[in-house]
């Protein structure tokens, strides 16, 4: 199952330094207000009749059995929480969110807490994670905490959903037609842009205003408060600790146990409109991909391309890259029959390939390797069956992605700092490119970000040291990243370490997507002692991993042998993890 996640690049978001264009404010408020007019009307036949809650009620949930996972009881339930969490006699409106949470068998010494989760995106499903993930997260947090997780509004079981699109299949053939090319196609994005705002306010009506992180951490609290828990206990992963930190902000004297894992940076995040931060170690994780490849020798099949042979890891980097160069210029056609014909492009190759496999080098490292071996032999097949797929309308259920990402920022709209097809291109195309691998591919999101004139319903302003005092929470939060991450880099986890006072931080020497990418007990291990304890980790730690890159047959086995009972399960969990990644839903 793991080799089929996909990430997508389609969503980005970013940053640039400029005061917004004074002449353009006025327009762009006449053209809002047409907007509202429009949608006003038309909100209703979008309105969804199916949920009638009391605004607000927040008090006695009614939890349901809902199966099991691991030989642990889950139970289900839902919660409404007002629209407007910052302003609740404003509206009685309502998002209705899931909940799901296992049930931990060894509560008396902890008192029966529960973890929140959250998986990341923004747009995972937290209902989901605890179905697919909870037996590992269960195994490798132990029996003293129930895992507790949601749908954050907008996300798939929220009622209402977010959505952009009238019917599924509008939206899968949106999606398809997404330009990127922006060199040549920046009036589509411009003109697309443009309507998809209109259409996302359309489909929603005013819940799409609401749809932003501040509102989801304080629906956090409404959960807290439902189930009788004063302290946030919370472990978020990539967007999550988007959520967390954003959490730990708001409500830092409920902070009692807060890990961050996978790091995005909070200012970027929120205050500016070309993030140029979150790449920069994308093509470093490549590159540790073609080392740990070109070292494992026989274990990795690109090695073994007939006729070469490389000297070092170096020379095998240049023959790919080469190889790549080539395939902007010239895709490589492939005709598997009148049903099923195509091309292999670099774009293809580059994204859905080489960046998706960085988030998870196990399984992913080998089946990239395998598929890029058999192409640079001559042999397109696999290439094209993996990457060119439409995953995307498969794998993201709704537009979460979309509201989160632009109702959170500063910068949109009026405030973007350039409007208009010319300058917006201008701009893109001036941007330092952080990633030789993916940077080109990322265009057509600032035109997004710059049509998105919905107002900002939170009031939310990240403080991050040096420019502010640390933020001091009722207990130490505790900062997890790998050395190399290809979307949360460990430079924007080293400034939310330095942002809340007396943080704990570890750095696992691994590459891929978050701490739990790869496995190591020592990690899991530091995880344990501060929910149990509170204990942080000593100034300066650091983790290896307890894994292979590219694994020998039975090596993880092997791995296990060699450890006493108690660590052996614990390792076991944590190569189940990491091979099913934790998040299904790409990062953006
Ligand atoms: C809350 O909403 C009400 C009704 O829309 C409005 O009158 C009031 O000013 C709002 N309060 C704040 C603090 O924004
Ligand atoms: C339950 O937890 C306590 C304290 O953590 C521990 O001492 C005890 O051995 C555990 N009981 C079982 C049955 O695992
Ligand atoms: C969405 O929710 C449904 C149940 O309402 C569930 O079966 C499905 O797995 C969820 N999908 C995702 C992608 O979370
Ligand atoms: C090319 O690869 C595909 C799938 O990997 C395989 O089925 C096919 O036999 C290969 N073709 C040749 C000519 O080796
Ligand atoms: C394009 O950008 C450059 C600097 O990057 C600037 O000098 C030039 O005036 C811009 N042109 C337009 C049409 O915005």
């Amino acid at each position: 199952m793991g080799s089929h996640e996909k990430q997508t690049l389609l969503v980005q978001h970013t940053k640039l330094n400029s005061s917004p264009a004074a002449g353009w404010s006025l327009a762009r408020r006449v053209k809002y207000v047409i907007i509202v007019l429009l949608t006003a009307s038309t909100y209703v036949l979008f309105s969804y009749g199916s949920f009638d809650a009391g605004a607000g009620s927040t008090s006695s949930l009614k939890w349901e059995p809902c199966g099991e996972v691991n030989k642990h009881k889950l139970e289900c339930t839902r919660i409404d929480v007002p629209m407007d969490q910052f302003n609740k006699s404003a509206s009685d409106k309502t998002f209705s969110i899931p909940l799901v949470r296992l049930l931990a068998t060894n509560t008396s010494a902890t008192g029966g807490k529960s973890i929140l989760l959250n998986p990341g995106g923004p747009g995972g499903s937290g209902a989901e994670f605890i179905w697919r993930r909870g037996e590992q997260l269960n195994k490798i947090i132990g029996e003293g905490f129930h895992l507790l997780s949601f749908d954050p509004r907008g996300v798939n079981g929220s009622i209402p959903q977010a959505s952009c699109y009238v019917s599924p299949e509008q939206r899968e053939e949106k999606i398809f037609e997404t330009p990127w090319e922006v060199e040549f196609e920046a009036g589509d994005m411009f003109t697309r842009a443009e309507n998809q705002v209109k259409a996302c306010f359309e489909v929603m009506g005013e819940h799409s205003l609401y749809i932003n992180t501040p509102q989801t951490a304080a629906d956090m609290n409404s959960i807290l408060d439902a189930i009788g828990q004063e302290e946030m206990y919370y472990w978020g992963f990539s967007y999550g600790t988007t959520l967390g930190q954003t959490y730990a902000q708001l409500f830092p004297e409920r902070v009692t146990r807060l890990i961050i894992d996978g790091v995005s940076n909070l200012d970027d995040w929120y205050n500016t409109f070309v993030d140029e931060e979150d790449l920069v170690d994308t093509d470093k994780c490549y590159s540790e991909f073609v080392r740990h490849c070109f070292e494992a020798k026989e274990n990795c099949p690109l090695n073994s391309i007939k006729d070469v042979s490389f000297k070092t890891a170096n020379d095998l980097q240049t023959y790919i890259d080469d190889f790549l160069e080539a395939l902007e210029a010239e895709p490589i056609p492939v005709y598997l029959g009148a049903k099923d014909y195509g091309a292999v492009t670099r774009r293809g190759v580059a994204t859905n390939g080489v960046f998706s496999a960085l988030y998870k080098p196990t399984p992913m490292w080998s089946v990239l390797a395998k598929n890029l071996a058999q192409l640079l032999s001559g042999n397109a097949t696999a290439a094209y069956q993996a990457y060119t797929d439409l995953w995307v309308t498969k794998v993201i259920a709704d537009e979460t992605n979309t509201f989160v990402v632009q109702n959170d920022n500063w910068k949109t709209g009026a405030n973007a700092p350039e409007h208009g097809i010319k300058p917006l291109q201008n701009l893109t195309m001036s941007l330092p490119e952080v990633s030789k691998l993916v940077s080109k591919y990322m265009g057509s999101d600032i035109y997004a970000r710059a049509s998105w004139d919905l107002p900002t319903t939170h009031d939310f302003h990240p403080r991050y040291h040096p420019e502010f005092p640390r933020v001091k929470t009722a207990h130490p939060i505790l900062v997890l990243s790998t050395t190399y991450d290809p979307v949360c880099p460990l430079i924007s986890a080293k400034k939310a370490h330095n942002s809340f006072e007396g943080a704990g931080f570890v750095e696992q020497h691994s590459t891929g997507h978050c701490s739990v990418s790869m496995p190591s007990l020592c990690t899991a291990k530091h995880v344990q002692r501060y929910f149990y304890d509170g204990i942080l980790p000593e100034k300066g730690a650091t983790c290896e991993i307890d894994g292979e890159y590219f694994p020998a047959p039975g090596s993880s086995l092997e791995a296990q042998s060699q450890l006493g009972e108690d660590d052996a399960k614990l390792l076991q969990a944590l190569q189940e993890l990491a091979a099913i990644g934790i998040n299904d839903v790409p990062r953006f």
